[in-house]
């Protein structure tokens, strides 16, 4: 069977990550984990993205050699992976000899066919940016913005990527492929893009002016563009893995879609006879006060530092259910504190709390057996009826925000059981039928725990496993299998209490 393959971006390694990075790479990790508990074998692609002028400048204000620089900045991205709890199977880096072969096999493949031509161009150029400008790029009083620095007109030979050629065959591959890329609407943007006419592209930089890149194969005086180098990552880092390509999912922020990967590498593929990914993810961005996240600026809060107070479950948590896929959302501390307070360490650790508790007080630490379901456990029953296969099918659509929703209430709603069972007071009843209600509450509230994090677990993997613990359970290696309401639990013991989700400390008072 094909390995479900799936990627994140590479990152930029010319400065530290912050949680736009962070979320990207969760998100991507909660779909493989979430294919793999379906039953499919995962291949996980991350990595970072190192050549360019950004890289090469970053490097020279250090006065460091650009291969040192992006090795520390390549490292600080490979750390943060296991603080997210985040499982890659492969970290691809663009300085590798493994990638740099791929690119200019793949550029001379290109040239020979034709795909590749040599011009001159004629335009602004603008040295701090290191771009040519277009005319739309200018003030409406006709200057340069300042951004550019001093801008000349330049004339300069240089390689072209022939991207018109192929561009009708784009739109038609499009038109016939409805939700190739997710979410639909951003599918119309890209044929939107597509109405006016393509440039080709130009892919390559002279040496005089950037020296960190992957030279043409077929002229050393020149380095690759760097996304022409980028995208290539996906499919370097698998051409020694027979069987893995095509990816079934690149997933990118909304920022890259349009032009790079919907446009830029479907036609590299299409041109060089290479099988297309399935699809394409492009999730939003976090903001924080309505503006794009980036380095951490001054004294805000870095939120990367919650994964370190939290842990990383109630950070992926919060990740995965504040933000609908696709959309943006804005981040706030105050925010994370009240899904972590109201949701994590309440409604879930309460549960958990009383389980175990009540286990131990009331059955001598054994989870009892079910006996006859009376119209308490007959609703909740129900409730998970609906909630369990909702939450695969959600997830199968990458509506894990919706998914915890459910799950969270299906948790509610067990409290609200409990409450209403009063395990506490059928306790202190002599009566055989409250004894028999009181062993089924008990086994009752066991089991919708074990539900709940069972339907959570590609999201908080750590917590699901604790709980399982604590619950004397050992998952089946079916997934599916473990949303399905059972008598799983009888006779195990059970640990006498799990602190899940520690209150926040009070900060000490100034
Ligand atoms: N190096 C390119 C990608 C090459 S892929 C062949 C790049 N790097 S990046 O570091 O700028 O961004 C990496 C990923 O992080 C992108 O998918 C980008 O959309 C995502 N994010 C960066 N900031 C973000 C937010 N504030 N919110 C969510 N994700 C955003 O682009």
């Amino acid at each position: 069977m094909k390995p479900f393959y799936i990627t994140t971006a590479i990152d930029y390694a010319n400065g530290s990550p912050h949680l736009g990075h962070a979320y990207e790479k969760v998100l991507t990790d909660v779909i493989a984990r979430f294919r793999r508990q379906l039953g499919d074998t995962v291949h996980f692609l991350t990595g970072t993205d190192e050549h360019g002028q950004k890289v090469q400048a970053s490097a020279r204000a250090r006065g460091i050699a650009p291969q040192a620089f992006v090795d520390a900045v390549s490292q600080e991205f490979r750390d943060l992976l296991p603080r997210l709890d985040v499982r890659p199977d492969d970290f691809i880096r663009t300085t590798e000899p493994r990638h740099q072969r791929v690119v200019r096999d793949l550029l001379q493949r290109l040239y020979d066919q034709g795909e590749i031509y040599r011009a001159e161009y004629r335009g602004f150029y603008s040295t701090r940016q290191e771009q040519f400008l277009q005319e739309k790029d200018r003030n409406p009083d006709g200057t340069w913005p300042e951004l550019f620095g001093e801008v000349t007109e330049i004339t300069e030979a240089n390689y072209f990527f022939r991207l018109r050629k192929h561009q009708d065959w784009l739109v038609a591959f499009l038109q016939s492929h409805e939700g190739y890329v997710f979410p639909a609407f951003r599918q119309s943007q890209v044929l939107e893009f597509l109405k006016e006419p393509l440039n080709d592209l130009c892919i390559s930089r002279p040496r005089e002016r950037l020296e960190w890149g992957i030279p043409l194969p077929f002229d050393d005086q020149y380095v690759t563009y760097v996304w022409f180098d980028a995208l290539v990552n996906y499919y370097s880092a698998v051409v020694d893995r027979p069987g893995v390509w095509p990816a079934d999912y690149h997933v990118i922020g909304k920022d890259i879609l349009v032009p790079p990967h919907a446009v830029y590498w479907l036609i590299m593929l299409h041109a060089a006879g290479i099988e297309l990914p399935k699809g394409i993810i492009a999730h939003g961005w976090w903001l924080q006060r309505g503006a794009k996240m980036s380095k951490s600026t001054g004294n805000a809060l870095n939120p990367l530092d919650l994964v370190d107070q939290f842990g990383s479950d109630a950070f992926r948590y919060f990740l995965m259910r504040e933000m609908n896929v696709g959309q943006d959302s804005d981040f706030t501390p105050e925010q994370f504190l009240v899904r972590y307070n109201s949701e994590l360490a309440n409604n879930l650790g309460n549960l958990v709390n009383r389980t175990l508790n009540m286990t131990t007080r009331f059955a001598g630490g054994a989870v009892p057996a079910a006996e006859s379901a009376e119209e308490p456990e007959t609703a909740l029953r129900e409730l998970w009826a609906q909630t369990g296969p909702d939450v695969v099918a959600l997830g199968e659509r990458f509506q894990f925000h919706t998914a915890l929703e459910r799950t969270m209430a299906f948790v509610t709603a067990t409290n609200a059981y409990v409450e209403r069972r009063a395990p506490w007071k059928l306790g202190k009843s002599a009566d055989p039928a409250d004894q028999a209600r009181l062993r089924t509450s008990l086994a009752t509230m066991a089991e919708a725990l074990r539900l709940a994090v069972a339907a959570m677990q590609h999201v908080i993997p750590g917590t699901t496993a604790k709980v399982n613990a604590v619950l004397g359970h050992r998952p089946g290696a079916v997934w599916k299998d473990e949303l399905v309401w059972g008598g799983r639990l009888a006779g195990n013991p059970v640990a006498p209490a799990l602190v899940l989700f520690p209150r926040p400390e009070k900060p000490a008072a100034a």
